[in-house]
């Protein structure tokens, strides 16, 4: 008896329901139709906004229960709370730390036919992932900082042993899966921090480098935030897996998803040791929601990644395979340019290239 894997899915606020829709029907194309339910559940900003629930406690039970969860995006910029912070990023703040979903996995890779705003760059050349500590560093006190007298105000950053020890043995770990980085092969982990500074980073770096010491067959090398925005600008190509303190890495993220397309090309998986959920990089994009014009790729590499994630649990090659014959696809739609969204300079509407990426599967 073949196994049926339930997907928590959460379409969500703005370009959220077209970018899911896309992505469960790649998806349903590549796996078949009996292998994944895609189990819809409320949630986000326009949620909030009706039932004052940003995230409710069925949908909250049936990301903790269910297989895996594919979410679209949260978050109204209009739908915010007196302090002034968005309402609907509390959907994904609440979901990572109640799942306890301590990696952010980033991958930033140029794809064939994708032209990178830097020069001397084209397919494969840039290839690294993101390993953003998901559950602490500064996001830790979303929601507790003080702001006194109107005149001053804090937040903590938190850095604890035991949360960096795991995302650094999950960044040394992947990048022993890895073929290292394009400019020499190197298996290679950057950590990424501002410990000429601050306390708390030169721990998460000494931390890091003690968690080293069982993958010496990996390289470890340390950049300070600012000059790594030089770095992925001036030579992506070094970079192999990048591990970082949860707000540092969401901007370079952002950073890294520009010199590879743009955040509509940008998937992420945010990932603990029983849970993960999946979502494009970028966010809700209200402006080009509801017209069919938005880039369903980051959603469905997204998909590509919980398919991945699913086969590698439940040792499941018929989700392995899929996930490669989505890959597969995806790039030849790019490379031989027969559907590629506005973000990336074609005109193909969120629908078109949907449609390209199931034809190139069902030519497979
Ligand atoms: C991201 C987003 C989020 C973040 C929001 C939606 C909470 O920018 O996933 O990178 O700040 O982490
Ligand atoms: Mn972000």
């Amino acid at each position: 008896m073949m196994r049926k894997y339930q997907i928590a899915t959460i379409a969500g606020d703005g370009i959220g329901p077209e970018v899911t829709q896309s992505t469960i029907r790649v998806l349903r194309e590549a796996c078949g139709s009996n292998v994944l339910d895609f189990e819809p559940f409320e949630g986000g900003a326009a949620h909030y906004r009706k039932t004052g629930d940003v995230l409710p406690k069925d949908t909250y039970a049936a990301c903790r229960d269910m297989d895996a969860v594919l979410h679209g995006a949260a978050g109204l910029p209009d739908v915010t709370y007196p302090d002034g912070t968005e309402v609907g990023n509390d959907f994904i703040l609440r979901l990572r730390v109640g799942l306890d979903l301590y990696a952010n996995v980033r991958p930033i890779k140029l794809l064939p036919g994708v032209a990178s705003p830097l020069r001397g760059f084209d397919g494969g050349g840039i290839d690294y992932v993101i390993v953003r500590e998901n559950t602490e560093g500064l996001y830790a006190s979303r929601g507790a900082g003080i702001v006194l007298r109107d005149e001053l105000a804090f937040d903590t950053l938190l850095v604890t042993r035991a949360g960096t020890e795991r995302i650094a043995r999950f960044a040394f770990e992947l990048a022993r899966k890895r073929h290292g980085a394009p400019r020499d092969g190197q298996a290679r982990v950057t950590v990424c921090d501002k410990a000429n500074i601050l306390r708390s980073y030169a721990f998460f770096r000494a931390v890091c480098t003690d968690v080293h010491r069982q993958y010496i067959d990996v390289a470890i090398d340390y950049a300070y935030i600012d000059a790594m925005t030089v770095y992925l600008v001036k030579r992506p190509d070094f970079y192999d897996v990048i591990v970082a303190e949860n707000l540092f890495g969401d901007i370079i993220s952002d950073l890294g998803g520009a010199t590879v397309g743009g955040m509509g090309i940008a998937p992420s998986g945010e990932i603990g040791d029983t849970h993960a959920l999946f979502q494009g990089a970028h966010g809700s994009a209200p402006d080009i929601a509801g017209q069919d014009v938005a880039s369903p790729l980051a959603t469905i590499l997204s998909g590509v990644m919980m398919l991945r994630w699913l086969g590698d649990r439940h040792e499941d090659e018929r989700l392995r395979q899929a996930a490669d014959a989505i890959d597969a696809a995806t790039g030849r739609v790019l490379a031989e340019r027969r559907a590629v969204p506005r973000d990336l300079g074609g005109q193909a509407s969120c629908s078109e290239v949907t449609d390209a990426i199931c034809q190139a599967l069902a030519a497979a």
